[in-house]
């Protein structure tokens, strides 16, 4: 006796009726598990660069266009090409924005956190954070971390151009947003300079105050990293990445915010960086130079002031193409989103920090002795 029956329906049939159900079969996702299988999770987005040139007409058509600002915020975002992705990448968004001379953005703060890397900058630009002023030279990287009031003021002559790079998408996909305005255009300012945030966040602070990580206002002048760069010049560096330095948080040492970490890179006259990947995606400015970044089959030839972002989980290495000149680049990356969560990973492994501190000179003559001399200081 023939036991078989024909389907009443095809299971094609069957997933249109589970969507109708709001509903959907784990053998749905059967494709899309196979290629996490075989290369681990899949990239947001696309490898993109925006050229200098192209950004800079548009804030100048923009700057033409609205010739006045209430807000001052004449900022365009850097969107990724690829689909399902609303900002820079799936968890950054970076853009620029041109302040005109005498105009300020009003007073306001956010749960989300933002910085700024000043492209082109002034003694006579600056961010007031919680009530101190944070002047915005060219290169300068100046924090607004979450809630930290701030509002941004051109006492120059001319117009003034800064990257502001959020956690915006981050932020967006949790359903985190708060946001606040002042009330009025400008916040106080602290009344009295040793109640600055910058003299709680530096080597030297007060004793008798409770120490905090939070809302730490901070500015780091491009000149102090220009001399690191000078200092570690010699140094072996990183064979991805060439002499990167890390913006290290001023309180913790850890990452630069809660979410972000920035990073500059000294590319030497020809380096060719060895090939590496990691789950966290970046975005770039590029300070100086000239070169190249692979990304997967994707080739970003860059130049100075070209921003372009490296996607999750894409191979990548750059090459600096002079052979005379350095290739300076800042970047800023989600790695301590991904860190808290557990859920970074690089390939290859220790990618970063793999090197040990130098060595105390001292140790080494000390190792070299034989002996059961003490190890006393001689005099
Ligand atoms: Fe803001
Ligand atoms: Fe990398």
């Amino acid at each position: 006796m023939n036991t078989t029956t024909t389907p009443a329906k095809t299971i094609g049939e069957f997933d249109k009726e589970l969507d109708q159900r709001h509903m959907r079969g784990q053998w749905q996702y059967d494709v899309q598990l196979e290629a996490i299988r075989k290369d681990g999770p899949l990239p947001a987005g696309v490898p993109f660069l925006w050229d200098w040139n192209t950004v800079q007409s548009t804030l100048n058509e923009l700057s033409a266009l609205m010739t006045e600002s209430k807000t001052a915020r004449r900022n365009v975002s850097f969107i990724n090409p690829g689909p399902m992705v609303t900002g820079t990448s799936h968890t950054l968004l970076m853009g620029m924005q041109l302040v005109l001379p005498g105009e300020v953005a009003w007073a306001h703060r956010h749960s989300i956190n933002a910085l700024r890397f000043v492209v082109d900058g002034s003694p006579d630009l600056y961010t007031v954070v919680d009530g101190e002023k944070c002047a915005m030279e060219t290169n300068d990287l100046v924090l607004t971390p979450a809630y930290s009031w701030h509002d941004h003021h051109n006492e120059s002559a001319s117009p003034r151009i800064w990257i502001d790079i959020l956690d915006v998408p981050v932020f967006g996909f949790l359903r985190q947003f708060f946001f606040e305005t002042y009330g009025e255009t400008v916040q106080p300012l602290r009344a009295h300079p040793g109640d600055n945030v910058s003299l709680r966040s530096s080597l030297l602070r007060p004793a008798w105050e409770a120490q905090s990580a939070d809302r730490i206002a901070c500015r780091y002048p491009w000149r102090d990293v220009q001399e690191s760069l000078r200092l570690h010049a010699t140094s072996q560096g990183s064979p991805y990445d060439g002499i990167i330095l890390h913006y290290a948080h001023p309180i913790t040492g850890g990452s630069t915010m809660p979410t972000l970490d920035c990073h500059v890179q000294s590319l030497h006259p020809g380096f060719e960086g060895k090939e590496h990947r990691h789950t966290s995606s970046a975005v770039y400015y590029v300070v100086e130079g000239e070169g190249t970044t692979i990304v997967g089959d994707k080739e970003l030839n860059w130049k100075a002031k070209d921003s372009f972002v490296v996607p999750n989980w894409m191979w990548h290495r750059h090459i600096n193409r002079s052979e005379s000149s350095e290739a300076i680049l800042f970047s800023c990356t989600d790695a301590p989103l991904l860190n808290k969560l557990r859920m970074y990973r690089e390939e290859p492994e220790n990618s970063f920090n793999a090197r040990r501190y130098p060595t105390v000179p001292a140790d080494l003559q000390s190792n070299s002795e034989t002996s059961d001399k003490p190890h006393s200081h001689q005099t």
